[in-house]
């Protein structure tokens, strides 16, 4: 197991009806920007009950709405305008991982004198960030509890994340009520997402990280259980509650301290998002049994690792070739079948290889250090199969 400082500062407040915390802004700021997306908080109710807690705690807020899926910057450069004239001293973002991701970047821009995007481009340049408050709305990208945000522009096709402790939120409040009305995709998409950051954790080369190796295990057993029935049934309230925690714990450090391994998957879904504006979790349902499969295939030692995999989370038995196999099999059919996911590129509107290379030269770079360092070529060669 590697050194590690651990520090995860965020406050949740987790469960039923637990607005009303969000009176706590008070002790740090008297004026607040809310950031919400495409109208979802409108049409759940969730803003008006927002809206009236911040009235009761005499706290004043500016708008900034209509943040999209795969946030652009264009959004966060509105937003940071609105923090300047109106004297902002605080962000709330009410939704999903994209208003949050939009948020930080807006809580960080506000402070800085170039334009946000140097700051999406180099996480090093944050040096200090408005304090940012979240409502989660749908459980994914663990953004409610972690330093990272991903902004895209896509009139360059470019999608990045940064990271800095200064964005991380300072208190968010998970009540899994609020996710009853997210849809079919969007919590296949979700939990996908989650065990893709819980994927990215686990295969790694650190050797004897053995508890962090078995919170993973925990947290991906947690989506496969409760993933098909929150899909099924939207409004029960123990599926929602157990994905929502695993979507934080999934990515807020707990998995990795320790075990600490370069993301590969992630950097090569981005580049799906940003040349054709996919959702994250169904690229990322798509890409990683190939992943899987081509990781193995290429660096036969990983073989035991995928069958600790397999035997661990899947329950099965056999030889290590074997059980690899099947847990491949296995993660590629839970997405297929059980999550009703698309099961390859064509599937969500990528129907030719055209941009594949200049895809697969930036991937490259962000998987640089992974647990099985893949080059351009072999990116190529997973695109390919993807497809
Ligand atoms: O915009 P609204 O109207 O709110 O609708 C959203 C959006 O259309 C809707 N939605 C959200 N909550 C809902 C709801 N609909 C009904 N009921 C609710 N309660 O769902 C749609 C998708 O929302 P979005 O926020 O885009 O989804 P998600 O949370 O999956 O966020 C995806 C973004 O986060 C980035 C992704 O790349 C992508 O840009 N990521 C952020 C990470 C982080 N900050 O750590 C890590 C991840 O790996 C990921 O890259
Ligand atoms: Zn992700």
């Amino acid at each position: 197991m590697n050194n590690f400082s651990y520090s995860i500062p965020t406050i949740i407040h987790f469960g039923k009806n637990q607005l009303h915390h969000l009176k706590e802004i008070k002790e740090k700021a008297s004026k607040v920007l809310l950031v919400y997306g495409g109208g979802s908080i409108k049409k759940s109710g969730l803003y008006e009950s927002v809206v009236n807690e911040l009235k009761e705690a005499g706290i004043e807020f500016t708008e900034c709405c209509g943040i999209e899926p795969n946030p652009r910057i264009e959004s966060v450069r509105k937003g940071v305008k609105i923090c300047r004239e109106n004297n902002i001293n605080a962000v709330l973002a009410v939704g999903g991982g994209s208003v949050i991701d939009a948020a930080k970047i807006i809580a960080a821009g506000a402070v800085y004198q170039g334009d946000p995007w140097e700051l999406v481009l180099d996480g090093s340049k944050i040096k200090s960030a408005l304090p940012l408050y979240s409502v989660l709305t749908l459980s994914a990208t663990g953004s409610e509890m972690d330093k990272f945000a991903v902004i895209s522009d896509l009139s360059k096709n470019e999608k990045w994340g940064t990271a800095s402790d200064c964005i991380t939120p300072v208190m968010s409040i998970l009540d899994p009520q609020n996710t009853f009305s997210v849809s079919k995709k969007q919590t296949a998409a979700g939990t996908a997402d989650m065990m893709s950051h819980t994927f990215e954790n686990y295969f790694t080369n650190v050797k004897g990280a053995y508890l962090q190796s078995a919170l993973c295990e925990a947290v991906l057993k947690t989506c496969i259980k409760y993933g098909p029935i929150a899909v099924e049934n939207p409004s029960d309230y123990e599926a929602r509650a157990n994905l929502m925690w695993a979507g934080s714990l999934a990515i807020n450090g707990l998995l990795s301290y320790g075990a600490e391994v370069k993301w590969c998957v992630h950097p090569m879904e981005h580049e799906l998002s940003a040349f054709y504006d996919i959702t994250h979790g169904e690229g990322l349902a798509i890409l990683t049994p190939v992943w899987m499969k081509y990781v193995v295939n290429k660096d036969r030692s990983k073989v035991g690792d995928m069958a600790k995999y397999g035997r661990n989370v899947w329950n099965l038995s056999g030889s290590d070739e074997e059980v690899c196999s099947a847990a491949i099999e296995k993660t590629r059919t839970f997405f297929t079948h059980s999550m009703k996911m698309p099961s390859s590129l064509r599937e969500v509107g990528i129907t030719d290889k055209t941009n594949f290379k200049e895809m697969a030269k930036k991937a490259a770079n962000g998987c640089k250090g992974s647990y099985v360092p893949l080059s351009e070529d072999d990116i190529y060669s997973i695109y390919e199969e993807a497809l």
